[in-house]
């Protein structure tokens, strides 16, 4: 996108003519490029999403979504984009919340241009420093807490369903264990805090959990990590479990889980969450940064209608469809609603079917041992290899679409809490 050097700016006023008169000041500066103009803060956020500017020029007074919320907002979701505030007022209490918001610069209107250039060119170079700065601390992907140099780029899997009961849990521990390796670490991480079983799940129980490292979210280090993560000897996979108690899930916010999520990229291949059906601020949070998300599903009526709401969520969301691996747990011949027709119903195919297998899938949870550690050759073990196969497929294809994708939705939590 757009020639590299130049410093991409987007204008953002609700007046036309300002907006016009903003980009006639800077159409004769051969390093800067006007790459969009928004006409309130919804629409700023928005673009700034898809074109990534460096400098975005803000009006505060706009309808539907003012300035200085943007700017916030645009601070959290691309940290490394400028945002100068131009504003009628001149009082300093609007400078101050500005500021507070994360602009890097106030000019009152109209400005010079010489003023106006100035103040872009200033923000151009923090932006490319800021930019240089995550690069190096976080890798190429983003990520807010950027403590490892380097370490792995690895990938959100978000097993989620909308309804209850339809084989999550089951689905991660499993997968978990196929695509695990020295060479690919795993871990899982249960995203249901307030009755998470995901350690049941693998026989396995720590006193530590998300709890431990809520509060430290802005100083994890490998080791801290380490010691609250619980090892599960029998398949090398490694468990961040839930709170020991419901009441404790409060203590832990979606905005810290999030930064828990992008510091285990760096330490494993695959980060498996185990989500909660209901939509909480974790399960909203897993989902904003989630890499791929394997939507489940199973013959019955109530489940079919809930994975249709979430597919319509995603899409209100600005996730794209690509992400989205749609799956059929407890998949029965002998039910009439068979994949083929959810997929055409949905005009979104099921990847694949899982089937409904009781006799193994009922022990392995009973006794706590997955039942990929066993069954490599029955049939359900065969659907799951497929489903594995197609979540590394759909990673690489991921990967080339966008490489080095960084926050995909941002403002989802807006969208909740408005
Ligand atoms: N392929 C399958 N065949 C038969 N039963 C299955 C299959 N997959 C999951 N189950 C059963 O479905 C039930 C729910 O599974 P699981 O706990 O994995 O779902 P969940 O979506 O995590 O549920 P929750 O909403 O409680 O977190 C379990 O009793 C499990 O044994
Ligand atoms: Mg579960």
């Amino acid at each position: 996108m757009g020639t590299s050097d130049k410093i991409r700016v987007l204008i953002v006023d609700d007046i036309a003519e300002t907006r016009e008169n903003l980009r006639k000041l800077l159409q004769f500066e051969q390093d800067i490029e006007i790459v969009g103009a928004a006409r309130n803060g919804k629409e700023a956020i928005e673009i700034t999403r898809q074109t990534k500017p460096d400098v975005v020029i803000m009006d505060i007074n706009m309808p539907d979504m003012d300035g200085i919320t943007a700017t916030e907002a645009i601070r959290k979701s691309n940290p490394s984009t400028q945002t100068i505030i131009l504003s009628v007022q001149s009082d300093p209490n609007y400078m101050r919340r500005a500021m507070l918001a994360g602009a890097r610069d106030y000019l009152s209107k109209p400005p010079t241009v010489d003023e106006l250039i100035a103040a872009v060119k200033r923000a151009g170079m923090m932006a490319a420093e800021e930019k240089a700065k995550l690069l190096v601390t976080t890798g190429s992907n983003g990520g807010g807490t950027g403590i490892i140099k380097g370490g792995l780029n690895g990938k959100i899997i978000v097993v989620y369903s909308p309804k209850g009961g339809v084989g999550s849990t089951t689905v991660a521990t499993n997968l978990g264990v196929i695509l695990h390796s020295n060479e690919t670490p795993v871990v899982l991480v249960d995203g249901n805090l307030q009755f998470g079983d995901l350690a049941i799940f693998v026989n396995e129980q720590g006193k530590n959990s998300i709890v431990d490292l809520a509060p430290r979210v802005d100083e994890l280090d490998r080791e801290v990590i380490e010691s609250v993560l619980i090892n599960h000897a029998a398949s090398g996979v490694k468990i961040l479990a839930a709170p020991t108690r419901p009441e404790y899930a409060e203590n832990v916010s979606g905005d810290q889980f999030s930064k828990v999520l992008q510091y285990l990229k760096r330490m494993f291949s695959y980060v498996i969450v185990d989500c909660s059906s209901y939509l909480t601020d974790i399960t909203l949070a897993a989902l904003d940064i989630s890499d791929v998300i394997i939507l489940l599903t199973t013959q019955e009526i109530p489940a079919i209608k809930d994975a249709r709401l979430l597919l319509d969520l995603l899409t209100v969301l600005n996730i794209e469809r690509e992400r989205v691996v749609f799956v059929l747990n407890k998949y029965d011949k002998r039910i009439g609603i068979t994949p083929e027709k959810i997929s055409e119903n949905f005009k979104f195919e099921i990847a694949v079917s899982l089937p409904f297998d009781e006799r193994v899938v009922i022990p392995a949870i009973n006794r706590g041992v997955p039942f990929m550690l066993g069954e490599k050759t029955h049939p359900i073990a065969k659907s799951y290899w497929q489903l594995a196969e197609i979540v590394r497929q759909r990673i690489t294809k991921i990967e080339e679409i966008e490489p080095a994708s960084s926050n995909k939705i941002g403002h989802i939590f807006g969208k909740f809490s408005r």
